[in-house]
């Protein structure tokens, strides 16, 4: 389902992928709040973009909505973590410097398999093969001078898209 907007002009308008603008780590840390209010067991979601672009404050913020006892880490070298939520349990994936070869022994599809589990991927790359065909949600973080961040994100499947949409327009009707 994409999401169709009335522009100026009164002509309709189709998006599907989303840009969102934040600029603070709290405004980050807000807009991951969303996206895990609205996320659902079994879903993934992919954070792209380079370091101290904000993927673990989004990660930080999404274990926030899921209810989590814990907080993430961010990590300079792999890092795999269940971190248990009242709500989900998160599954945060940090490949760092992962080698493609290595990919295959870690387990990783053991642990998106876990009932009642929503999973997170920093620098994913080398393991996309095991969630690019399925329901994805992937965001990708840019800086944009100080601290901004443009977030750009796209969603596949019809569960990864709807909820998308819905994040999106939460956060046009926020109060800032
Ligand atoms: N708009 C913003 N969103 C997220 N982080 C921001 C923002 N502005 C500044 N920052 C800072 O950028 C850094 C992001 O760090 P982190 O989330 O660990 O990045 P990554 O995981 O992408 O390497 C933090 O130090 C945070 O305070
Ligand atoms: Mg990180």
């Amino acid at each position: 389902m994409a999401l169709y907007l009335k522009t100026m002009t009164g002509k309709m308008k189709v998006l599907n992928t989303f840009k969102f603008k934040t600029k603070s780590e709290s405004e980050t840390f807000s807009l991951a709040l969303m996206f895990g209010g609205k996320v659902k067991s079994g879903q993934t979601i992919s954070l792209e973009g380079m370091i101290g672009a904000g993927k673990t404050i989004f990660v930080k913020g999404l274990a926030k909505a899921l209810k989590c006892e814990q907080s993430p880490i961010s990590a300079s070298f792999g890092l795999m973590k269940m971190y248990k939520g009242a709500r989900f349990n998160l599954n945060h994936f940090d490949l760092f410097r992962l080698k493609d070869e290595e990919v295959p022994y870690l387990g990783i599809e053991e642990y998106m398999g876990e009932e009642k589990s929503v999973s997170v991927f920093e620098w994913g790359n080398p393991a996309s093969y095991l969630y690019v065909r399925t329901e994805l949600i992937e965001l990708y973080f840019d800086l944009s001078g100080g601290d901004n961040r443009t977030i750009t994100v796209s969603a596949k499947g019809e569960k990864s898209e709807d909820l998308v949409s819905k994040v999106y327009q939460l956060w046009r009707k926020r109060k800032k």
